[in-house]
């Protein structure tokens, strides 16, 4: 369905939320993280028994097929079939309206999905908590990960962590449903890049009969710069994009809510400061 617009302006929401994987380059000189295999279970057993109790996993075979996945194999050699069984040990299902998709605003969308308890992202799924901010890789020759040592993302196709975060934010972005709220960062050139994880693999494996509107909110760095916008540069591709595929979108630019959680953080901004003193103004006005 063509997106729905009113007469005197169009509301420009922005939907996606990408799931926080950041398609920022595993430095080539850190190894796999050290206690891993601590660090994984035990945040396994938190979220099964703490963020989400009542769901029955097994973490301990999920480790074992993670660690399946990776040791023993080149440490650019790691595929995403390779985490089908791990993956099969965790099925996840979530309630509609929640999906959250981002792209180069990591920092904010986790505010925002703070204070909205309601948005879901990526790293709010079972997968995405164990793994977020982990590195990893195995070595062909020996029975362990290789923790002095990882190559980056940018220098293989099959890198073990890529592979991963591809196939969890696929899983995720397929499961979307009802209303997806996708932030995207104004202040760079190409908000939407179809490199990202968003552009290369969510934005594809999202399904226009599962999910009623995408909404885009663009935000912008309050100091700026104010480089894309809603009607500017490359998010008008991805609109073009969406229409084409029949979703149904809105496009939000400065959302107030975005905009007060940026100045919370650096109030001196001069834009903070107007913003700042017409909300007092308003609430003399209001008080008086
Ligand atoms: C990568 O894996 C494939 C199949 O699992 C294997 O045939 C190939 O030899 C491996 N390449 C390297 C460099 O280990
Ligand atoms: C936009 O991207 C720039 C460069 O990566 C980053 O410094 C800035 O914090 C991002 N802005 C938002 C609102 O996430
Ligand atoms: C979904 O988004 C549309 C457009 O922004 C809005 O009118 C509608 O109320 C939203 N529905 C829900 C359930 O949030």
């Amino acid at each position: 369905m063509p997106p729905v617009k009113s007469a005197c302006c169009v509301i420009f929401t922005i939907w996606i939320i990408v799931p926080q994987l950041c398609l920022c380059p595993v430095q080539a000189t850190f190894g796999t993280t050290p206690n891993i295999k601590h660090i994984v279970i035990g945040r396994c057993f938190t979220y099964t028994t703490l963020i989400q109790p009542g769901l029955r996993y097994d973490c301990e075979e999920i480790w074992r097929q993670f660690e399946k996945a990776v040791v023993q194999q080149a440490s650019c050699n790691v595929t995403e079939e390779h985490y089908f069984e791990m993956f099969s040990m965790m099925p996840q299902v979530w309630p509609c309206d929640r999906f959250l998709f981002w792209s180069k605003t990591r920092m904010l969308v986790h505010s925002y999905a703070a204070v909205f308890r309601h948005f879901w992202t990526l790293e709010d799924t079972l997968v995405g908590f164990l793994f977020n901010d982990l590195i990893w890789c195995g070595q062909e020759e020996d029975s362990d990960f290789d923790f002095n040592s990882c190559p980056a993302w940018s220098t293989c196709r099959t890198h073990p962590v890529y592979s991963l975060w591809k196939r969890a934010s696929q899983n995720f972005a397929e499961m979307a449903c009802g209303n997806v709220t996708v932030l995207l960062n104004g202040s760079i050139t190409n908000a939407f890049n179809r490199k990202s994880m968003f552009g290369s693999v969510e934005l594809d494996s999202l399904n226009p009969q599962r999910v009623n509107y995408v909404n885009i909110k663009v935000v912008t760095n309050p100091e700026g710069p104010h480089i894309e916008s809603c009607g500017q540069g490359s998010i008008v591709e991805l609109i073009q994009i969406l229409w084409s595929r029949g979703f149904r979108w809105t496009c939000t630019n400065s959302d107030l809510t975005l905009v007060i959680l940026q100045c919370i953080q650096d109030l001196n901004q001069p834009s903070c400061q107007m913003l700042a003193s017409s909300m007092l103004q308003q609430k003399d006005q209001s008080s008086t």
